[in-house]
């Protein structure tokens, strides 16, 4: 059951690959909140045809866009706008993708082609958003951009490889592109920091069944879900938000805040 928080607010999702995505967990529960929204994904995500189904669900329509080019983000933009009937309310950049990390490239050995593709898709891409739905004028007052984030960008996960350079930019970007947004048109810009989640994206990275589960035992409140975090990306959405902006909101059950758990202690004391 929703409570109508977003009714009669209009949107663009990014991101939702398959039923695990968390911008597809966010589409289900936007949707069930009263929002409208376009729904878009690099063209070659097209290809898995999955995106079609959630826009089914949703009465959606599908308009691929490659993030890192800004002309498909301000075709996007523009026609977002015409089908949904008006200006946008709220964007949700839900997108991460390290050719290094993928294709397992040690961190002293990096790739820096594809280093500059991390830095470029993960992170540089949020300020392509910004800037296109800026230029196109896409965005109403008031309206709300999330993007989702890790605590990579502030502490040390080896495996996370480039990808943790590429969440500082997109936090960096939050702080300096809000600033920009909320003093020429009231507009919040904010990322979400997650839990591990189990994703495409999530799992691809080397180790992660055991930063999952550390991560759950440091957590005193557990590991955040994917629809955990979608319901908290529909409370950024909403207006009872509305003077929140240019914040990294640490959305993982506690685990940033605790030192160590006594969960943990017992374990390694055995
Ligand atoms: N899964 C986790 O553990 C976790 C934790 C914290 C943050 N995040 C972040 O959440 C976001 C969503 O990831 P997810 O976990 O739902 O995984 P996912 O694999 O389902 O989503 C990643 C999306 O990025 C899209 N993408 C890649 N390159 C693109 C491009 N050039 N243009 C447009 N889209 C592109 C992919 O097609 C895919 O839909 C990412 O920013 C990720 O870093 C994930």
């Amino acid at each position: 059951m929703g409570y109508n928080l977003l009714k009669g607010k209009r949107g663009v999702i990014f991101g939702a690959l398959d039923e695990n995505s968390i911008a597809w967990k966010t589409a289900l529960k936007v949707k069930e909140e009263g929002g409208a929204f376009t729904l878009t994904n690099a063209p070659i995500a097209m290809r898995m045809g999955k995106i079609n189904d959630l826009a089914a669900q949703c009465g959606s329509e599908v308009i691929p866009a490659d993030a890192t080019v800004e002309q498909d983000l301000k075709d996007l933009f523009g026609r977002s706008v015409e089908v949904l009937g008006g200006k946008l309310d709220f964007v949700l950049h839900s997108i991460g993708m390290s050719p290094n990390v993928r294709k397992g490239k040690d961190y002293g050995d990096l790739n820096y082609d594809w280093f500059l593709k991390t830095l470029d898709i993960s992170g540089v891409s949020f300020h392509k958003v910004l800037q296109a739905a800026e230029k196109t004028d896409a965005m109403n007052e008031w309206g709300s951009i999330v993007a989702l984030s890790y605590i990579a960008a502030q502490r040390t996960y080896p495996d996370y490889s480039d990808m943790a350079q590429a969440k500082a930019l997109l936090e960096s970007i939050a702080r300096s592109y809000g600033y920009r947004f909320g003093q020429s048109k009231k507009v919040r810009v904010n990322t979400i920091s997650q839990s591990p989640t189990k994703t495409t994206a999530g799992t691809g990275i080397t180790g992660f069944d055991v930063f999952f589960e550390y991560a759950r035992m440091m957590s005193p409140l557990g590991n955040a879900t994917a629809e955990d975090c979608a319901n908290y990306i529909v409370i950024l959405f909403s207006d009872l938000s509305r003077m929140v902006t240019m914040q990294n909101l640490m959305h993982d059950g506690g685990f940033s805040a605790t030192g160590i758990s006594e969960e943990l202690i017992e374990k390694l004391s055995k």
